[in-house]
């Protein structure tokens, strides 16, 4: 009896875990396999489908610094997400929204809101924090 407590209260805890350490290496599987083929392997939006754009896609190692340092996480999250489609040239990327259905964890993206967020959005994001500068 014990120990299925104690279980529930592990499963309880790790349903508490904040977005923040969601594992990073999801997050570089799937941007490998879905945003690599235009933003790079590196980020760098020189990816070889990008090169064939019409608009080359942005270099996502410089997203901090084009926001004074600060990872916009809530924007880059939207962007991911499609909610920017239609206005160029984000158009020209996919909407990745129908992908992301799944589990969600709880996020704060800065408005202080606990707001339950699609576990692969948060991971890439996430991923994408680790390669800013780089
Ligand atoms: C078909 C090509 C393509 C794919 C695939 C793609 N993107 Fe993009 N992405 C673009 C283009 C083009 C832009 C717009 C560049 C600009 O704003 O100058 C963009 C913009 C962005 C931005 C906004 C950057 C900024 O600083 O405003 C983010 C963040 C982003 N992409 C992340 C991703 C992620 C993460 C994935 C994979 C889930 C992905 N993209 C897949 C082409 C693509």
């Amino acid at each position: 009896m014990l120990a299925a407590r104690v279980f529930l209260l592990f499963l309880l805890l790790a349903a508490c875990v904040p977005a923040a350490s969601t594992d990073p290496t999801s997050g570089k599987t799937d941007f490998n396999e879905l945003c690599a083929p235009c933003h790079g392997v590196t980020g760098k939006g020189d990816g070889e489908l990008g090169k064939t754009l019409a608009h080359r896609p942005a270099d996502l190692t410089g997203i901090s610094a084009r926001h004074n340092g600060d990872f916009p996480m809530a924007y880059v999250m939207s962007k991911i997400w499609g909610y920017e489609m239609g206005k160029a040239p984000t158009a020209l990327m996919p909407k990745f929204a129908p992908l992301m259905e799944g589990p969600t964890v709880l996020v704060d993206t800065g408005d202080g809101i606990q707001t339950p967020t699609p576990q692969r959005l948060v991971e890439i994001a996430n991923y994408l924090t680790t390669i800013q500068g780089k």
